[in-house]
């Protein structure tokens, strides 16, 4: 078994557990779900029981299988996992009706994130991003750093934050916020969003 995944389920699964039932929450029941940059692929799990069918896509192949291995654990059959660069997927025009990344946005390049938010848009009815905002606390802004310093994509993510974090791809990519939903987690929030 993949060091990385096992970690990141032990670690990063279990701090953000609250998160993800909170995003579930907001999913109307029987959606079909696309989770890009799925990681170990723990939001699609969680939403199993909920959701008609649940896609989760990710470059990383450890995640993808500690995913798929997690899945058939748990003989859970409404769930997929692929892997690739969801930039060089094909995602269906309306086929799914909800789109959710969490803590993925940040990682790309500004124009990457306002690209794909852009073509997302025309594909799902609604997306459910999760990602960084301005932490309150000073162990959050800690947590935080930590996070991205060891993260290897620290300089993409301090122009996220010197551009005004997830607000300043929002109106760049036509998007309009319909609900923000603060979390457990200092320096997390949810948003909603649809096609303006
Ligand atoms: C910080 S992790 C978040 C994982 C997961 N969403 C979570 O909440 O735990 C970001 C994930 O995005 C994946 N990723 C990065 N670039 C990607 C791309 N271009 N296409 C698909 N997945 C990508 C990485 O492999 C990584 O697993």
């Amino acid at each position: 078994m993949s060091f990385s995944a096992n970690f990141r389920h032990r670690f990063s699964d279990q701090l953000l557990a609250p998160v993800r039932e909170q995003i579930i929450e907001l999913c109307a029941d029987s959606s079909i779900i696309l989770d890009i940059g799925c990681g170990t692929g723990d939001l699609l799990v969680r939403a199993s029981h909920k959701v008609n069918k649940g896609v989760g896509i990710d470059s990383n192949h450890r995640m993808i299988h500690f995913a798929n291995q997690r899945k058939a654990r748990k003989d859970i059959k409404n769930i997929e996992y692929l892997c690739g660069n969801i930039f060089d997927i094909d995602i269906p025009a309306l086929g799914y009706d909800i789109c959710t990344c969490t803590l993925f946005l940040h990682s790309l390049k500004r124009d990457e994130a306002i690209a794909l938010l852009c073509k997302l848009k025309n594909c799902v009815q609604r997306l459910i991003i999760c990602d960084y905002k301005q932490p309150n606390t000073v162990s959050g802004k800690l947590g935080v750093e930590i996070d991205e310093l060891i993260s290897g994509h620290y300089r993409r993510f301090k122009e996220y934050q010197r551009l005004g974090f997830f607000y300043s791809l929002i109106s760049e990519s036509g998007l309009q916020l319909l609900e923000e939903q603060h979390t457990a987690v200092d320096g997390l929030s949810i948003y909603v969003l649809e096609k303006l």
